[in-house]
């Protein structure tokens, strides 16, 4: 999985970009990357070496923007997948979060979609009204799946020097705090869209976090900051999640998807009614 690209280069924010917080940081990059030429050229084929086959986080403020990004990318091997963020800003219709409106989603994911020779992810932003409406639009637009969720707003103070705790002063929230907003997200989506792949994304850091991810109705997980302290995450995440395949005698982490058992139906095997 890359970063975020967007067409021309970013030079990024002030620093400090990340700022740690209860269960969490608080960060803000400014999504940094060279630009989309040399991210092909450069940034992609490394990530590509020994094999692998990414994908891609394509950003921008524009539909043209967005639709020049997927148009260099077609036709790529190493390039397994899109993933369209859209949390930034919307220069055109001037709206402060573009993919948090259904009409600017349906054009941006239906563009992007209709162009690309790959699987499509539309990453919902982090704090949106309605997730299942927006997946769902996503998903009619043309969009494989959905990634859940991007990083909602949040903001570090420093009370003792009475200034933020990063640069650009807001910025959003990542890690452990987050996890229980994604279960819910991806159990929301995966209910109302059960034949629609839902990747996690948001405060794994153990199989077991994967695991529940799983079991909410994810088909994949993404690893985020665990990696800023252990550069391994994803690997202990995998290794985590196949002891669990073992343990239940299934053969793929699909075989976890559907086993959350509703309440009513938990609570009576576990508490049976006395035999009459
Ligand atoms: C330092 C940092 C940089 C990030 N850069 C991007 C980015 O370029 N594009 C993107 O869609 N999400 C980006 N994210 C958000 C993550 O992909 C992820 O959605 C979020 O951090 C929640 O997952 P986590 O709790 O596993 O970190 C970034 C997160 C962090 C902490």
């Amino acid at each position: 999985m890359s970063r975020t690209i967007t067409v021309t280069e970013r030079v990024g924010s002030d620093v400090p970009r990340i700022a740690e917080s209860p269960a969490g940081i608080v960060w803000e990059t400014g999504l940094q990357n060279p630009g989309l030429d040399a991210f092909v050229s450069g940034e992609l084929l490394r990530l590509a070496r020994g094999g692998a086959r990414i994908i891609v986080s394509i950003g921008g403020e524009t539909l043209e923007e967005y639709v020049r990004m997927t148009s260099a990318l077609q036709g790529r091997p190493e390039v397994a997948a899109i993933e369209i963020h859209l949390s930034g800003r919307d220069d055109e219709l001037d709206r402060a979060v573009l993919g948090a409106h259904a009409d600017r989603l349906n054009e941006i994911v239906g563009a992007v979609a209709r162009m690309s020779l790959v699987p499509v992810f539309a990453k919902l932003p982090g704090a949106c009204d309605d997730t299942v409406g927006l997946a769902r639009t996503a998903v009619r637009a043309g969009a494989t799946g959905v990634t859940l969720l991007a990083s909602p707003p949040a903001l570090g103070l420093e009370a003792t020097r009475d200034r933020p705790r990063i640069g650009i002063v807001t910025g959003w929230l990542s890690g452990p705090a987050l996890k229980p907003v994604t279960l819910r997200a991806v159990f929301d989506v995966a209910q109302a869209l059960p034949a629609v792949p839902v990747i996690a994304s948001g405060g794994v850091r153990t199989g077991e976090d994967a695991v529940e991810c799983l079991l909410a109705g994810a088909w994949a997980v993404q690893v985020g900051t665990a990696t800023l302290t252990d550069p391994a995450a994803a690997v202990t995440v995998a290794q985590g999640i196949i002891r669990r395949l073992k343990t239940a005698g299934l053969a793929s982490p699909a075989g976890l998807r559907g086993l959350l058992r509703p309440a009513e139906h938990a609570a009576a095997e576990e508490n049976p009614a006395p035999a009459p």
